[in-house]
């Protein structure tokens, strides 16, 4: 299916540049604002406040990162340590889920957060995946075999593989990951991240299962976006922190950004 897909974008964008027609993506597509594990610049990243506060200030997707506990449940955290975002030391993949559940998630952040907890996988969707979309990063995926399966049976026992719209994006650095993904559950959208400029042999490799390339916010440029869309994928550039990194996206066609401060790319 993503094989004639991609016949059908390869052809329309051909048909698109001989004729000189502005492409369709740049005129006719809403940019998602995407929050970067929540609101990551005003409040504890990957925390309840932090996905409340990014839907109060109107975003489209939460983009959030998941590993797995030691007793095999997927959670939300960025790093594969606590130590950074909690108040104990140590690998995720070290402490069960009622332990890392009884960390302090957000004071490192502010006292004003002292208590958030981290989040179970599927707290995140039963709390939110009907209000807000969900960028869902698989974060090292080879650190836990079988992650991709557990995923896909999550996603699939809330039925979103039959929600469409691309409601839930499922990406990662690691392709192999997506790959397995897509070959599970082929209705939900995979994204590949890069933070480096791709060759055309990389993305026509890529767009074989994947529906979206996501380039850090550096690698975006006028060559990069076009060569995505016209391989029949999408792109959503990352990750937004500062004014001049807003301003310099804001020429290209992208397809969403994800962003620390949703108010940059209002
Ligand atoms: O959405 C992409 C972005 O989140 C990837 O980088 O390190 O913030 O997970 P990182
Ligand atoms: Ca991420």
């Amino acid at each position: 299916m993503k094989v004639m897909k991609n016949v059908f974008f390869t052809a329309l964008a051909t048909v698109i540049s001989f004729f000189g027609i502005k492409k369709m993506t740049s005129t006719t597509h809403k940019m998602k604002r995407i929050g970067h594990r929540g609101a990551a610049g005003y409040c504890p990243e990957n925390t309840f406040p932090s996905y409340d506060r990014a839907i109060e200030m109107g975003a489209d997707y939460l983009e959030i990162d998941v590993q797995l506990s030691k007793d095999g449940k997927i959670v939300v955290i960025h790093d594969s340590l606590v130590d950074r975002t909690t108040d104990h030391k140590g690998k995720v993949s070290d402490f069960t889920f009622d332990e890392l559940r009884k960390m302090d998630a957000g004071s490192w952040f502010s006292q004003k957060f002292r208590g958030a907890c981290i989040p179970s996988f599927a707290e995140v969707l039963d709390k939110y995946a009907d209000r807000v979309g969900l960028l869902i990063e698989l974060k090292k995926p080879a650190l836990y075999p079988g992650i991709e399966k557990m995923i896909a049976e999550e996603l699939k026992k809330r039925n979103f593989h039959t929600k469409g719209d691309d409601h839930i994006i499922v990406q990662s650095f690691e392709t192999e990951s997506m790959k397995r993904f897509h070959e599970l559950v082929p209705e939900i959208p995979v994204a590949i991240l890069i933070n480096y400029p791709p060759d055309t042999v990389e993305i026509k490799n890529i767009a074989k299962y994947a529906s979206y390339l996501n380039p850090k916010w550096t690698v975006v440029n006028k060559r990069v976006i076009d060569l995505i869309h016209s391989n029949g994928m999408k792109a959503i550039a990352w990750t937004v922190r500062s004014r001049k990194e807003a301003e310099k996206l804001k020429h290209y066609p992208l397809d969403g950004i994800v962003a620390d401060y949703l108010d940059l790319i209002e």
